[in-house]
């Protein structure tokens, strides 16, 4: 009976509704539509088949670090329902699916010692089935989940910059297995949440609390350790029409003032430290320009030297250049107003060095999450951003939609469905302000274990019931209008 009022209430659905400004009927220009998910948040099977240790293993069973102590142990159980997703792909027909490749279950010690030959099983399995019904495999080859044995316990992970070289061996593993068939790469998916939230918060694995400058330095590899495994790919294996990009987020930042001057450059500031700092390296060769001037030098250390490491210029020409897409992540907007640090910087962190607060307009309806705010046209602006700043590239949309934590109204989730109308209608808005988007990526297929938020926080199409050892999935209402979306090619009049 669930099942049915949400399918009703999906057709009965106003189109013409929308709360941010005018609706723009047309279809989308040659388009691929698709939905994902990652190695850690979906497969389960954390200690099968050979697989080694992630740092999310790890992180996730020790006591305190995740609501209600959840873990990823056995979440969707997608490694064991390869083909079970992919009919439900098939019921939305989506041109292509993102996931990720667990680096620990491929080369379990994370150093290319032993390579599991079973979990380079999975892989070729799962992405056989994708392409035998069609549907595009979009591969991430970091979602978070780094071999924990060597690599975190031994080099302090992405603080230590032999990662580079780890990293590349195990790109080039996946390019030597699975590249006969995968021809669209994802480096690293959202680096800022792997530099922030791993090394300066600690709210994530590996959990370390570098104030001030874990997360640059962290960051500073992560951009070298791209590069390289661009080049790599770019010198051995690249053929006609493959592709290597990378994932990063990027919320937008609205002036709260748009009249005031230091608002409109805090503004900035918050987008050049969150998308910028990542993009600018690899678009223009360095550093965002207010990165270096706002990083400012160690209040501990006195006259030190900035904590923003810098590239030399060998390495600005190296890094400069290396993306062929551009995959976006974006979930919502804030508005952003100039603040002073009144202590004098007397504690370096990345989130004192931006000279920012982050607010939300109070007339924004309650999000789902605490954090998930709609806010559409934000990532037209994002978009548009992206077009002016880093010359127009090409860009996958790799992650949109929105999380529920009601439990009650789970199957029919209008305001899901509200999102994606709005959000799907913006992108297409930014397409016609001239922006190169070539896919869109909701986010996700399945309810999932949404990292320091357990299963608490869902993004799934489909709900999964992760109480039910089969882990079974029904399709909520979102469902039913994101294949009418595809069926369609956007919004046709
Ligand atoms: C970005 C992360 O890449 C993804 O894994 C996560 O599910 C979403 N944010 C939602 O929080």
């Amino acid at each position: 009976l669930m099942l049915v009022l949400c399918l009703s209430a999906a057709e009965d659905f106003d189109w013409t509704k929308n709360n941010h400004g005018s609706f723009y009927y047309g279809t989308f220009p040659t388009f691929s539509w698709g939905a994902g998910g990652s190695a850690y948040q979906t497969e389960g099977a954390w200690d099968k088949d050979g697989k080694g240790l992630s740092i999310w293993d790890v992180f996730s069973h020790k006591k305190g670090k995740i609501q209600l102590n959840d873990t990823g142990d056995s979440s969707c159980e997608s490694y064991y329902k390869i083909k079970d997703d992919i009919s439900l792909m098939k019921e939305i027909r989506l041109n292509h699916y993102r996931f990720s490749i667990s680096w620990p279950r491929i080369i379990p010690t994370g150093v290319k010692d032993h390579v599991n030959g079973k979990g380079i099983q999975y892989y070729d399995e799962l992405i056989d089935h994708l392409l035998e019904n069609h549907i595009t495999p979009i591969v991430t080859l970091y979602h978070w989940d780094l071999p924990q044995q060597v690599l975190q316990e031994k080099y302090g992970g992405w603080q230590n910059i032999s990662m580079v070289n780890h990293f590349n061996d195990f790109a080039n593993l996946c390019f030597e297995k699975f590249g006969d068939r995968v021809k669209h790469w994802i480096t690293f998916n959202n680096p800022w949440s792997v530099a922030v939230e791993g090394y300066e918060t600690g709210e994530h694995a590996p959990g370390l609390k570098l104030r001030g400058t874990g997360a640059y330095r962290a960051a500073h590899h992560i951009i070298k350790a791209h590069a390289k495994v661009w080049h790599t790919y770019d010198t051995q294996w690249r053929g006609k029409q493959k592709l290597v990009g990378i994932s990063l987020s990027g919320d937008w930042g609205e002036p709260v003032d748009i009249s005031n001057q230091k608002d409109i450059e805090a503004a900035e500031r918050y987008v050049q430290f969150y998308l910028g700092w990542f993009a600018t390296p690899i678009f223009h060769g360095d550093y965002p320009q207010v990165m270096k001037d706002f990083v400012r030098k160690s209040v501990q250390q006195g006259l030190g030297t900035s904590r923003l490491p810098a590239f030399s210029s060998q390495e600005k020409s190296y890094i400069k250049g290396t993306c062929d897409f551009l995959g976006i992540g974006h979930f919502t907007t804030r508005y952003i107003t100039h603040r002073n640090d009144p202590t004098g910087r007397s504690s370096n962190s990345y989130f004192t060095d931006r000279d920012l607060a982050e607010l939300v307009d109070p007339r924004w309806p309650d999000p789902g999450s605490e954090w998930l705010y709609s806010v559409p046209w934000g990532f037209r602006r994002l978009l548009n951003f992206v077009k002016t700043q880093y010359g127009n590239p090409m860009i996958y949309v790799t992650e949109n939609g929105v999380s529920e934590k009601m439990m009650c109204t789970e199957l029919c989730d209008e305001w899901r469905i509200q999102y994606y109308k709005d959000y799907i209608n913006e992108m297409l808005k930014a397409i016609r302000d001239g922006v190169n988007v070539k896919g869109y990526t909701a986010w996700s297929l399945l309810d999932k274990f949404e990292w320091d938020e357990g299963y608490s926080e869902r993004f799934g199409l489909y709900y999964v019931d992760f109480r039910n050892k089969n882990k079974p999935r029904y399709p909520k209402a979102s469902v039913q209008f994101y294949k009418r979306i595809i069926s369609s090619n956007g919004f046709p009049n």
